[in-house]
């Protein structure tokens, strides 16, 4: 009976302790350079003039330390769930001519016709018609025709387009930083129980609202290397659809395989800032 409850004492005190995180890769003596299969971690904010790729907090707004895991210089995105939707919608269906806007679909749809006749009881007009949707979350093809009597002619064309529900889905809103510092210290992620990306202050004020984020605040985001120019938004946050984020996180872990890391200040081949 004594065995067992000091062995229940000592499950308690070890799941207390390590919360279910435990860093694959140690290193630099107080960090942690492995990087979670599920991209997720807690948000921290921090502000310091001296860092470790030398770019001081004052110089950006959007920034982020955890170079030892990606590399300094490198661009990250970074989204948090919920919390906002996508404004704009893509338009399923466009006629005529259409047009859809938004932060993170458009669909535009164009119809052109023409018909020809001649004057007389007799006479005949055709004309035709595309319609067209492009955006990232919707496609379209369209067909039109027309008819024309006597001495005009008309023509009508339209263009419907059709996007699958997991493009609809708004999974919620991203922004991308530039890595400037090494950290967080490793003791910081295991009091957390989760691994931490520090970053600026307006990262945690565009995706929570809230002017600083602390460990205990649990904050939970995803973050990924990216690139400036992958077609999302640098210097603005914006809302993403699942299958957006799908996609961002996908290329974030094949970019990420480009990196080999040798030491905390090092670069992944696909950094934007050379410091
Ligand atoms: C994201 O969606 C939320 C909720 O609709 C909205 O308040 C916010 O302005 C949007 N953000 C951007 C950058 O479009
Ligand atoms: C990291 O945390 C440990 C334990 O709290 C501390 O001893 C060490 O000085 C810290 N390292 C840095 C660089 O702050």
């Amino acid at each position: 009976m004594k065995v067992l409850s000091i062995l229940l004492l000592c499950i308690l005190f070890v799941s207390a302790v390590y919360s279910g995180y435990s860093c694959s890769n140690p290193c630099y003596g107080d960090m942690c350079c492995s990087i979670p299969s599920n991209n997720q971690y807690y948000l921290t904010t921090f502000c310091d003039e001296s860092t470790a790729c030398g770019t001081g907090c004052s110089q950006l707004s959007l920034f982020s330390a955890d170079s030892q895991r990606f590399g300094c210089g490198t661009t990250l995105t970074i989204c948090s769930a919920g919390g906002g939707s996508t404004s704009g919608s893509s338009s399923t269906t466009s006629s005529g001519s259409g047009s859809g806007s938004g932060t993170t679909s458009s669909g535009s749809g164009s119809g052109s016709g023409s018909g020809s006749g001649t004057s007389g009881s007799t006479s005949s007009g055709s004309g035709s018609g595309s319609g067209s949707g492009s955006g990232s979350t919707s496609s379209g093809s369209g067909s039109g025709s027309g008819s024309g009597s006597s001495s005009s002619g008309s023509g009508s064309g339209s263009g419907s387009g059709s996007s699958n529900l997991l493009n609809e889905i708004v999974y919620g809103t991203c922004v991308k930083v530039t890595v400037i510092d090494a950290g967080p210290n490793i003791s910081v992620e295991e009091e957390a129980g989760m691994p931490i990306i520090d970053a600026s202050a307006q990262v945690c004020q565009t995706l929570f609202g809230s002017s600083s984020c602390g460990w205990s605040d649990s904050r939970l985001i995803s973050a990924v290397q990216s690139t400036e120019n992958d077609g999302f938004p640098v210097g603005n946050a914006f809302n993403v659809t699942l299958s957006q984020y799908q996609s961002i996180m996908k290329r974030g872990e094949l970019l990420m395989s480009q990196c080999s890391l040798n030491s905390y200040d090092s670069k992944c081949k696909y950094n934007n800032h050379s410091f």
